[in-house]
C-alpha cells in the first residue's frame, strides 16, 4: 500500500513538474515572439501591415472563383502579400519567396498555402470515402503524410480539414467533408487536425491546417451551393458547430470564414461568430482568413459597397482576404474615416506574423523548400502503398446477395463500364495537385491482382453522361467526361456481348469527379441515364452482377439494389484506387467501411440523417403511412442504406448486451458490455456503435446520438465482450439557455453495427 501510495505520489509529482515545464517553455516561447513581432511591427508601416492581410492567388493552379491576382510580382516586393496560394512546386514557391526576402523593405516572409484536401500530390481518397474507415488513427497518418509531402514541396499551410456537417447529399460538397454525425465530425476533425500539425511545428513535416468553412456552410438551403443558411442556435451549438470547436480545441493554427450567412449576417463580416464565440468563447488564438473573395461577395449579399464590407470584416475579426483585396484597397481609407481602428489592423497583422512565426519562417523563409526533401518524399512509394491501404479501409460494401463477393480467382470477369478504365475521375474533386497519368485504374488493378487466373474482358458500355450540357460542365478542370464516337446503343450492344462470355460483371459506375465537390449540387442524385440503361441491359443477361460505385456523394439506388447482386461502394480512392478496389473484390481485403452519410430513397426524403426526431406524430415502425402521422404517402421514412451501415464478406452478431447498473449518478461511469462474435466464414473487422437516447427533456433530443465506436477486429468463430465507458458527459445537451447541461431520467442505450439495427438497454439518471 505505502509503495502503491509513494508511485502516485511519484508519478503525480513528475507530470507537474513535466507540466510546469511545458508551460514555462511556451510562456518563454510565446514572451521571445512576442518581444520579436513587436519589434518588426514597430518599423512596419500602415501600408506593409495591411499588406499582410493580402493573401493572392496568382494563377496557374486551380481558381475557384471568377477573378485571380494581378500584378503579383510588383506587390510581393512592394510588401503588399502576406501569402500565396495557387504556386505548386519547391522551386517555384522558393522563386516566389525569393521576390519577398530579397526585394521588399522589411524581408518578410510570405506564408504558402494550398488546397490539400485528400493527399497532396499522391492522391488519397476524398474525405467522405475516408470517413467511412471510421478510423481515426488512419485518418491522423492520412493527413501527416499529406502534410509531409507538401511541405516537401514548399507548402506549410493547408486549406484543410473542412468539417462541415452535411445532411443533404445534393450539395456536391459533401464529398469534402465527413458526412452527416457530429460526434463522428468532432473526432475526425481533431485527428486531421493532429495529422497535419503535429506537436506544433517542431517537425518541418508538419504543416498549419485550416478548418473550414466556418460556419454552417453544409446546410445551404436546397442543396445548392453558396445558398442561405439559417438555423436556431439550439442547432448550431448541437449538431453543427462541434466538429470546428474540435478543430480550436485541437490547437488549429487557421480559420477560414465561410460564404453563407448566419443570422442574416455573412459569415466573413460577423462579429457574433468570429469573435464572440470563436475567439472569446473557444479561446482561439490563430488567425481567421476569408473564403476565394468571401469579402468582396457581401456586396452582392447586400451588405455594403467594398470600403463598407471590408472594414465590417476586418472589424468583426476576419484577418486575411482572400484574392479579392479589399483590405488592400481600401482599409487605409477606412481608418482616415475612422470606420476602422489601428488596433483592429494591428492585432489582424499580429496574428498572421505570429503565423508565420510559429511555422519557423522568420528563422528560415526556406525551411519547406528543400529540394532533396522533395525529390525524396513526393509521390514515394509508402504514400502510393499508404493511398491503396486508405482506398480499401474507405470501401462500404451495401449489398452481396449469394456471397458473389470475394470474386474467386479464376474464370472470366466482364469489367464494364464508363469508369472501369479511366484516370481522372478516379482521383475525385479537389484533387488539384494530383497527376491524373500516374492513376491505376481498375482494369489495371484487376490485372496486376489476379494475373493469368482470370481472364478479364473489358467494355466502356456507356459515356458517364448522354447529355452534352453536363459534359461541358465537369470538364471545367480538364476531360471527366466525353462522348464517345460509339452511339449509345452501339455501346451498349458491346456490353451486353462482352457480359455474355463472362462468368461473372463487374460494372465500374458512377458520378464523374466533377459531379460533386464545389459549385457542384445536383437536383438529382440518380446515376446519369446513360449507365442506368448499361446496369438494366448488364441484368437482363442474367449474370451475376456485381456493381462497383464510384460517386462523391450518397446517390439515389433503389434500382440498381433491386437489380445488382452486389453493390461496393468506392467512392473516389485517388491514385490507388485500382489496385485498393480489385484487394476488395477478391478478397485480398475484407471491407470494413461503414457509411457516415444516409441514403435517401428518393430526392424528396432529403435532408435524412439518422438522429432526427420523434416529432409528437412519429410513423409507427414497420407501417406505411398512418394517416396524420409524420410521413410521406408515396414513400417510407426509412432511408435506403442508414447512417453506420456496411457489410462485410463474414458475419457479425451482437447478442447480451448488458449494463452494470440500473441507475446511474451523474459522479458514475455506467459500463455498457455487448457479445461481439464472427459467425462467417472470414477474418474481419467491425465497427461496433454506441447510441443514446435521452427519453425526457427540456430540449426535444433526437432519437439516437452516436456516442462511441470502437473498431473490432476478429477471426473467424471468434467472439469477444466488447465494453464501453459512459460518463455524465456523454448524456448532455444544449438547454435553451445555450448551456451544455444533463437532466436526470430515462435514457436508453444502443449498440449495433449501424444506426438501425441495434440492441437496446435502458437506465436512469440519477442526481
Ligand atoms: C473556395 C473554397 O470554398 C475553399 O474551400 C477553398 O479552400 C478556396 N476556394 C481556395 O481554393
Amino acid at each position: 500500500m505505502k509503495i502503491l501510495r509513494t508511485l502516485i505520489w511519484l508519478t503525480l509529482t513528475i507530470v507537474a513538474l513535466v507540466t510546469k515545464a511545458q508551460v514555462k517553455k511556451t510562456t518563454a516561447g510565446n514572451s521571445k515572439m512576442n518581444q520579436f513581432i513587436n519589434s518588426l511591427m514597430s518599423k512596419m508601416t500602415l501600408g506593409e501591415k495591411i499588406g499582410q492581410l493580402n493573401l493572392l492567388n496568382p494563377g496557374g493552379g486551380v481558381a475557384t472563383g471568377a477573378v485571380v491576382s494581378s500584378d503579383v510580382e510588383s506587390k510581393i516586393k512592394a510588401g503588399s502579400v502576406g501569402g500565396l496560394f495557387g504556386v505548386i512546386g519547391v522551386e517555384k514557391i522558393r522563386q516566389a519567396q525569393e521576390l519577398a526576402v530579397n526585394n521588399s523593405r522589411l524581408k518578410i516572409p510570405m506564408i504558402f498555402g494550398s488546397d490539400i484536401i485528400h493527399g497532396y500530390k499522391t492522391t488519397f481518397p476524398i474525405p467522405l470515402g475516408l470517413s467511412c474507415s471510421w478510423d481515426m488513427l488512419m485518418i491522423e497518418r492520412g493527413a501527416r503524410l499529406a502534410a509531409s509531402e507538401a511541405t516537401a514541396d514548399g507548402l506549410c499551410w493547408a486549406f484543410s480539414p473542412m468539417v462541415d456537417i452535411a445532411r443533404d447529399p445534393r450539395w456536391g460538397r459533401v464529398a469534402e467533408g465527413s458526412g452527416e454525425d457530429t460526434y463522428l465530425g468532432s473526432q475526425i476533425s481533431k485527428a486531421m487536425v493532429k495529422g497535419y500539425q503535429g506537436n506544433g511545428f517542431s517537425e518541418k513535416n508538419t504543416l498549419m491546417a485550416c478548418v473550414k468553412h466556418f460556419a454552417l456552410y453544409g446546410a445551404a438551403e436546397a442543396g445548392r451551393d453558396y445558398n442561405t443558411v439559417d438555423m436556431s442556435r439550439i442547432k448550431m451549438y448541437e449538431y453543427y458547430l462541434p466538429p470546428y470547436k474540435a478543430a480550436v480545441d485541437a490547437g488549429v493554427g487557421s480559420v477560414m470564414a465561410s460564404f453563407n450567412e448566419i443570422d442574416g449576417v455573412p459569415a466573413t463580416a460577423n462579429r457574433w461568430l468570429l469573435t464572440d464565440l470563436l475567439r472569446k468563447q473557444w479561446g482561439f488564438k490563430g488567425f481567421v482568413v476569408t473564403d476565394y473573395t468571401g469579402n468582396n461577395e457581401m456586396i452582392e449579399h447586400g451588405v455594403g459597397d467594398l470600403q463598407t464590407v471590408s472594414a465590417l470584416a476586418l472589424n468583426a475579426g476576419t484577418d486575411m482576404d482572400m484574392v479579392g483585396e479589399g483590405f488592400y484597397s481600401t482599409l487605409k481609407k477606412s481608418l482616415k474615416e475612422g470606420k476602422t481602428i489601428q488596433k483592429q489592423i494591428d492585432g489582424a497583422c499580429r496574428r498572421i506574423l505570429e503565423a508565420k512565426y510559429k511555422l519557423g519562417l522568420f528563422d528560415d523563409p526556406y525551411r519547406y523548400c528543400d529540394a532533396t526533401r522533395a525529390k525524396n518524399e513526393v509521390l514515394s512509394a509508402d504514400k502510393r502503398q499508404a493511398a491503396r491501404e486508405f482506398g480499401e479501409h474507405s470501401c462500404v460494401l451495401l449489398k452481396n446477395n449469394n456471397q458473389t463477393l470475394p470474386l474467386k480467382k479464376s474464370g472470366t470477369v466482364a469489367l464494364i463500364g464508363p469508369l472501369a478504365n479511366d484516370k481522372s475521375n478516379m482521383l475525385g474533386t479537389w484533387a488539384v495537385s494530383g497527376d491524373a497519368s500516374l492513376s491505376v485504374p481498375v482494369l489495371d488493378g484487376i490485372k496486376n491482382f489476379a494475373g493469368n487466373a482470370v481472364k478479364v474482358l473489358y467494355a466502356k458500355g456507356a459515356n458517364v453522361t448522354d447529355d452534352t450540357a453536363m459534359v461541358k460542365k465537369v470538364n471545367v478542370f480538364g476531360e471527366r467526361a466525353t462522348i464517345d464516337s460509339l452511339s449509345p446503343e452501339q455501346l451498349l450492344r458491346q456490353a451486353t456481348e462482352t457480359a455474355n462470355r463472362a462468368d461473372v460483371v463487374v460494372a465500374v459506375v458512377g458520378e464523374a469527379s466533377e459531379m460533386t465537390g464545389e459549385a457542384a449540387s445536383r437536383s438529382d442524385i440518380s446515376l446519369p441515364e446513360s449507365q442506368r440503361n448499361l446496369l438494366r441491359v448488364l441484368a437482363q443477361t442474367g449474370k451475376p452482377l456485381v456493381v462497383v460505385l464510384m460517386s462523391g456523394r450518397p446517390l439515389v439506388l433503389n434500382m440498381e439494389n433491386q437489380i445488382a447482386t452486389s453493390i461496393l461502394q468506392v467512392w473516389f480512392q485517388g491514385h490507388e484506387a485500382g489496385n485498393a478496389i480489385a484487394d476488395v473484390l477478391f478478397g485480398n481485403y475484407n471491407p470494413s467501411g461503414k457509411l457516415t452519410m444516409s441514403f435517401p430513397q428518393n430526392v424528396g426524403q432529403i435532408p435524412i440523417y439518422y438522429n432526427y426526431k420523434n416529432t409528437g406524430r412519429p410513423q409507427a415502425e414497420g407501417q406505411t403511412a398512418q394517416k396524420f402521422r409524420s410521413n410521406y404517402l408515396d414513400v417510407s421514412n426509412d432511408p435506403l442504406f442508414p447512417f453506420g451501415y456496411g457489410l462485410s464478406y463474414t458475419q457479425f452478431a451482437y447478442s447480451n448486451l448488458q449494463l452494470d447498473k440500473k441507475t446511474m449518478r451523474s459522479t458514475d461511469k455506467l459500463q455498457v458490455k455487448v457479445h461481439l462474435a464472427n459467425t462467417g466464414k472470414y477474418d474481419g473487422e467491425e465497427t461496433v456503435q454506441l447510441y443514446i437516447r435521452d427519453i425526457y427533456a427540456s430540449v426535444v433530443q433526437p432519437v439516437k446520438k452516436l456516442k462511441a465506436f470502437q473498431k473490432v477486429f476478429l477471426k473467424t468463430g471468434q467472439a469477444k465482450d466488447v465494453t464501453f465507458t459512459l460518463s455524465v458527459e456523454d448524456l448532455k445537451f444544449y438547454n435553451s439557455d445555450l448551456k451544455w447541461i444533463y437532466e436526470p431520467g430515462d435514457f436508453k442505450v444502443m449498440v449495433g453495427g449501424n444506426s438501425r439495427d441495434v440492441q437496446e438497454a435502458g437506465f436512469v439518471l440519477s442526481k
